[in-house]
């Protein structure tokens, strides 16, 4: 009986769209910022959306669309809310950024609207049910990516990691992308260090070595110029020689890294270059097919002549203008199975759905969503494979649809062993621990008596050891704590974007 009038229901729905041939309107908002620092400012994503738009010309798709200024904050939410006064959208796209986003993306399932964007990519937006459940990201958001860090870890068998991050303090990107690696890891029972880096000062021996008492894989986030101060710090502290592996994440810029950014030609050039034979880069795996450099030269020419960019001003296709050209063509692919299907354009969740746990082709290659309505990613890790040169070339690629991590065959690894060096040392982390360790292996060889004795007194030792680390830690954290409270960024509290790392 249900099967019937759905089919019914279904027919009736193309027959309609089909007898009257009539075209369906969609009015659409695109929410991002004019200023043109951002690599998915109005100017650069705006060409990716027309060119989705004209491609699918043939679709009985009438798209209206307009474009507001986010400015990257609360604006977003406003401008949105002044234009639908008169009229709701059908469809909103974007924000990108986090803060942005969050008050858009609960007023888009408050209002039963799609919302396709080539963002946010913190990790508080994995939780969809209540209030972002109309979120659909077409772009792998930061949490994707710390699964291939879960994936890198399995197979080298380390469980202990040090995470280094800049905090600006504004748009926080550092801040969210170590979020998402802290955010894979969290559930594994790994043991996870957090150190800031609220300054880009000139040294950086602190830092390096307090990573150096608890960790030996590292994972950064801050600028290039603040990665080379870090790894020069850490090369004259003697942990460039294999003991130690430094990964930095670049995803959008990977060309910083591709080939020399140790080179800045300076006096360090030569310790810098050996520096980085310990650092990898993770950055997005980037596919291209013959269509996407169409594209990319269709880009090129509109940003020229349409809005008189000067060369330098784009740096090609990003993420995000892919993101959003792929948005448009999700969105549209998912409309128009739900009117097929007998439903109305208002039917915001019935669209959503049809957005979720499906694979279409993007621009770039093909592109699938999970079934929580997020991008799966790909991304690759860039290493040094030349100590004499310093060049640097993709050793591994992670594909999030199998979730496997595959080393690339022939490349040179210059593990200095061999093989990726193990999380600790063998005796332990500070200069107690492992002055206990050696007496552990005394008592060891002695008589039962001394045997018995020094293990307590091991185990006294590691249980002070235990305590006192662990209050030490607190104390840290309630510093750090308080320092970002202290009521100067307030905008920035955890109520409006919820975050796994700062309430750890
Ligand atoms: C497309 O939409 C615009 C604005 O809503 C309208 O003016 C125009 O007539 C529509 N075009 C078609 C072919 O329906
Ligand atoms: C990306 O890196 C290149 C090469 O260093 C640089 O010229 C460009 O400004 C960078 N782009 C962005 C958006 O940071
Ligand atoms: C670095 O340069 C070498 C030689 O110029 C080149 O073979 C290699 O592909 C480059 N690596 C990257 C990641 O651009
Ligand atoms: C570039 O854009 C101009 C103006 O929109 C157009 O006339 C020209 O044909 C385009 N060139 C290419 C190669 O697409
Ligand atoms: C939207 O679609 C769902 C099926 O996914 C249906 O149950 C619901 O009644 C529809 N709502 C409207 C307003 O058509
Ligand atoms: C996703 O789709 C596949 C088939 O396309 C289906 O087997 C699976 O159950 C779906 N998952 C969810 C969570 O809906
Ligand atoms: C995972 O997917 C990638 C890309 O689709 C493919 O090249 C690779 O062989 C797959 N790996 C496994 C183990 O299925």
């Amino acid at each position: 009986m249900r099967a019937v009038s759905a089919g019914l229901a279904c027919l009736y729905g193309t027959l309609l769209l089909l007898a009257s041939g009539s075209t369906v309107d969609i009015n659409a908002v695109v929410l991002l910022p004019v200023e043109s620092t951002y690599l998915f400012s109005m100017n650069k994503i705006r060409p990716a959306i027309d060119y989705a738009i004209q491609s699918l010309a043939e679709s009985r798709l009438n798209f209206s669309v307009r474009y507001l200024d986010s400015e990257c904050g609360n604006k977003a939410l406003f401008h949105l809310v002044d234009i639908s006064m008169l009229q709701k959208p059908d469809v909103i796209m974007g924000p990108v950024c986090d803060y942005a986003a969050a008050p858009v993306a609960r007023l888009a399932s408050h209002w039963n609207i799609p919302m396709v964007s080539a963002g946010p990519l913190a990790s508080g937006f994995v939780h969809k049910m209540p209030e972002y459940a109309y979120l659909t990201r077409v772009s792998p958001s930061y949490s994707k990516m710390g699964e291939m860090f879960l994936a890198m870890f399995r197979r080298y068998r380390w469980k202990r990691v040090a995470l280094v991050y800049a905090e600006d303090f504004e748009e926080r990107t550092c801040f969210f992308t170590i979020e998402g690696v802290h955010f894979a890891f969290v559930g594994e029972g790994y043991e996870i260090h957090t150190f800031t880096i609220y300054e880009e000062e000139d040294h950086f021996d602190h830092i390096v070595q307090q990573v150096q008492e608890h960790a030996r894989i590292v994972i950064m986030c801050a600028s290039s110029q603040t990665i080379r101060k870090v790894m020069l710090a850490a090369h004259q502290q003697g942990m460039t020689s294999g003991d130690y592996v430094f990964f930095n994440i670049e995803l959008f810029n990977s060309s910083l890294y591709g080939n020399g950014s140790w080179k800045q030609g300076d006096k360090f050039d030569v310790e810098a270059k050996a520096a980085y034979q310990s650092l990898q880069t993770v950055t997005l795996l980037r596919s291209a097919k013959p269509e996407f450099y169409k594209f990319a030269a269709d880009m090129k020419n509109r940003s020229r002549h349409r809005y008189n960019l000067s060369p330098e001003d784009d740096n090609g296709v990003n993420m995000f203008v892919e993101g959003f050209h792929d948005a448009v063509v999700l969105y549209a692919k998912a409309l128009q199975e739900v009117l097929k299907q007998g439903y109305s354009k208002t039917n915001g969740s019935k669209i959503v759905e049809t957005m979720w746990n499906t694979t279409f082709e993007g621009i770039a290659g093909q592109v699938s969503i999970d079934a929580n309505g997020d991008r799966y990613g790909d991304f690759s890790v860039i290493a040094m494979t030349e100590p004499e040169t310093g060049n640097q070339e993709v050793i591994a690629d992670y594909y999030g649809l199998n979730a496997t991590f595959e080393l690339r065959p022939n490349v040179r690894l210059l593990w200095a062993n061999g093989m990726p060096p193990p999380d600790e040392p063998s005796c332990g982390f500070t200069k107690e621990h492992s002055a206990t360790c050696k007496s552990c292996g005394l008592g060891e060889s002695a008589v039962t008596g001394i045997v018995v004795g020094s293990l307590l007194g091991c185990a006294l030792l590691l249980a002070f050891y235990l305590f006192r680390k662990k209050y030490r830690i607190t104390i840290e954290r309630r510093a750090q704590l308080h320092e970002v409270d202290n009521g100067k960024h307030h905008h920035l509290r955890e109520d409006s974007v919820r975050s796994d790392l700062s309430t750890a």
